[in-house]
């Protein structure tokens, strides 16, 4: 393992003012995102759309890295440059997802596990080649209170899965980003989150030391601590930044790369103003940044609906996007930017 690449890497991923972009989707679930703009999944509009974000004015000033697909990954811009070369031109690292997705955890009902460790020593080998330095493995944590879930069995076999994976990432040169979500969907309360989410990590970081993962080179990326979307309470900004830092301070060493948060289902305005209140409260003991998905790129795909002609429009919306989220990870966002960016 080379040490001082990976810390190299880790300190690029966490860069200051910058963040990740998640543009990592299965061929599913980017199917379910452009169905609901009324865009038809075909190979050439997945291409186009990725072509659009990566290509975006100035990102390079705001986004330090972006996670792949493996489709994505071995496509090429209209230029016929490939994506992992046109990024490394803006100075951007190319990631890839390499979980095989959350499957049915046998004998726990309304419970998953992450697969995906089978050749996955091959697969990182090919993914280096191919441009990749960072990489990522989600898990899923539900909650549910009623059926007393997660249960330990579900926190536990998806943080030694977690845990193996970095290990072969790091072994290929590789950070992983462990990607511990758990969800916002069910009717949970805030401290009900935060409780899951400290069992989360405590099990985590545990099976991250039995595995040998070098800490420095790992990027934590967590959800927010945050009540459940149909909770009839939903916690302030403030609340939800206190509740966040302070679960993160207890459970997560100050030795890690960094932190760079999923949005999990926020707004993008939630997204950008949970980290911005964070970034406010500091100095922290690791850097604390985003890695969002749908909270950097659902405003784009409103905007480009598959049409040419909005393009530049729907590029624009992204790049706008991407530096209100710069701006967060420094504690420098303001909501009032978002009226002034819609008007
Ligand atoms: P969201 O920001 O949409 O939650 O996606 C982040 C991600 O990469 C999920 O694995």
């Amino acid at each position: 393992m080379n040490q001082d690449e990976l810390v190299d890497t880790a300190r690029r991923m966490m860069a200051d003012g910058k963040g990740i972009l998640a543009a990592d989707e299965s061929t599913g679930t980017i199917t379910k995102r452009l169905a609901a703009v009324s865009v038809e999944s075909t190979e050439d509009t997945r291409r186009a759309y990725r072509e659009l974000l990566f290509t975006a004015p100035e990102i390079e000033n705001y986004i330090s890295g972006v996670i792949l697909y493996d489709e994505t990954i071995r496509q090429s811009a209209s230029n016929g440059e490939t994506f992992p070369a046109l990024l490394v031109g803006r100075g951007i690292l190319p990631g890839i997802k390499v979980d095989k997705g959350a499957k049915d955890l046998a004998g726990h009902p309304g419970e998953k596990v992450t697969e995906g460790l089978d050749g996955l020593r091959e697969r990182f080998a090919e993914y280096y080649e191919l441009g990749a330095r960072f990489t990522k493995w989600r898990a899923v944590i539900a909650i549910d209170g009623a059926n007393a879930l997660p249960s330990a069995a579900c926190i536990e076999a998806n943080a030694h899965a977690l845990a193996r994976y970095a290990a072969l990432a790091q072994e290929a040169g590789i950070v992983p980003i462990v990607e511990p979500e758990v969800l916002i969907d069910g009717a949970h309360d805030q401290a009900e989150c935060e409780a899951t989410t400290r069992r989360t990590l405590r099990c985590l970081f545990a099976e991250l030391e039995d595995q040998g993962v070098l800490l420095e080179g790992t990027v934590l990326k967590p959800s927010m601590v945050i009540s459940g979307k149909q909770c009839g309470k939903q916690s302030s900004v403030l609340e939800v930044a206190e509740a966040t830092l302070r679960t993160m301070k207890r459970h997560v060493p100050a030795a890690i790369g960094g932190i760079a948060f999923l949005s999990g289902g926020q707004t993008p305005e939630q997204a950008s103003a949970h980290l911005n209140a964070m970034n406010r409260a500091g100095p922290l003991p690791w850097p604390l940044t985003f890695s969002y998905a749908r909270a950097l790129q659902n405003p784009v795909l409103a905007l480009w609906k598959g049409d040419a002609a909005r393009a530049q429009a729907a590029a624009a919306a992204f790049t706008e996007r991407a530096r209100l989220n710069h701006l967060a990870r420094q504690g420098e966002y303001e909501a009032a930017m978002e009226k002034a960016a819609a008007a």
